[in-house]
């Protein structure tokens, strides 16, 4: 078994084969509904407990699809109903029924350190569901999406990103050494990623352009990322951070400085993006949304080592 942590973690080839994966499997579902099963059903008997200490609509839903689609369930819990949450249960504890109980884990947490704590006492695989690090299976999917659409590796492309510097931009980062693409960013001088991902891109020989320029950052881009200002984990003052993104507003405007572009935002959205652009015809958001279904099957046979 694998556990799906961060991209960080999991070797270059691994990630291509998962997303190759992907494709043979979404090619294969056109006639099918929603519920029917993959061929061979390969988790047939398997149960994924997902486990939500934050707000999710579109993880919740793809990991649920993902795991029936392959022949296997799941189940939901907000840890605010288990022990764990209300603080009387050790999470050595909870690992240990977890594993008893399920057969792979999703956590989507407010706390890095709880994953690194769970992977010392889990014995199925934990997938990363989003933490205030990373969101690798958002990520990995959002490369499928970039490929399928510009029908291009996307070593072979120029990805803009426009926003935060947040957990789906750090998943990006380690994506763009992974997957050996161009990565421009865009962010405010005081909103610039950490230390700590500035030094893991140095020590991978990568060279970030990091800009305080949108108009800068978008030319010849490809794809435009954004994300929502003010993250679930973010302890901030909305209201200054919200004024410190002002310029950094994605509308037809700019994007008329990157006119081959696509747009992609992993939802939900904030104010970031003007509704012409979200809506428009250069906007991908919603088959970059369902097609969080087909990678995290992929995901879902790697950690079970089922992947083809
Ligand atoms: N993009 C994403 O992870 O959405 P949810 O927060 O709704 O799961
Ligand atoms: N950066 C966002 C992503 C939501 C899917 C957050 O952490 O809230």
């Amino acid at each position: 078994m694998k556990h799906f942590i961060n991209l960080k973690d999991i070797e270059a080839k691994d990630l291509k084969k998962i997303l190759k994966d992907a494709k043979k499997r979404k090619s294969k579902r056109k006639k099918l509904n929603t519920l029917d099963l993959d061929k061979g059903a390969p988790l047939r008997g398997k149960i994924l407990i997902q486990m939500f200490e934050k707000p999710s609509l579109r993880t919740r839903l793809s990991f649920y699809l993902a795991i029936r689609q392959l022949g296997g369930g799941t189940i939901t819990l907000r840890s605010n109903e288990l022990h764990i949450g209300r603080g009387g249960e050790s999470l050595a504890d909870t690992a240990k029924i977890l594993s008893t109980y399920g057969d792979g884990f999703m956590l989507r947490t407010d706390s890095d350190k709880k994953i690194s704590e769970f992977v010392k006492h889990i014995k199925i695989p934990l997938i990363n569901g989003l933490s205030p690090s990373s969101h690798p299976t958002q990520v990995l999917s959002d490369i499928f999406t970039i490929e399928e659409i510009k029908k291009k590796p996307i070593s072979k492309l120029n990805i803009c990103w426009i926003g935060d510097s947040n957990n789906v931009l750090n998943s990006l980062i380690v994506a763009s050494i992974k997957f050996s693409f161009k990565l421009n960013i865009a962010c405010p001088k005081n909103y610039k990623p950490k230390k700590s991902v500035i030094n893991w891109v140095k020590k991978n020989k990568k060279i970030l352009n990091i800009f305080n320029d949108p108009k800068k950052a978008v030319r010849n881009a490809d794809v435009v990322f954004s994300d929502k200002v003010i993250s679930l984990n973010d302890k901030v003052n909305i209201k200054k951070k919200t004024k410190d993104f002002k310029k950094f507003y994605i509308d037809t405007n700019l994007l008329k400085l990157a006119p081959k572009s696509i747009f992609l935002h992993c939802l939900p959205r904030g104010n970031e993006v003007s509704e012409k652009v979200f809506q428009g015809k250069r906007s991908h958001v919603w088959t970059q949304a369902l097609n969080r279904v087909h990678v995290q099957k992929s995901i879902l046979l790697y950690c079970f080592d089922k992947l083809r």
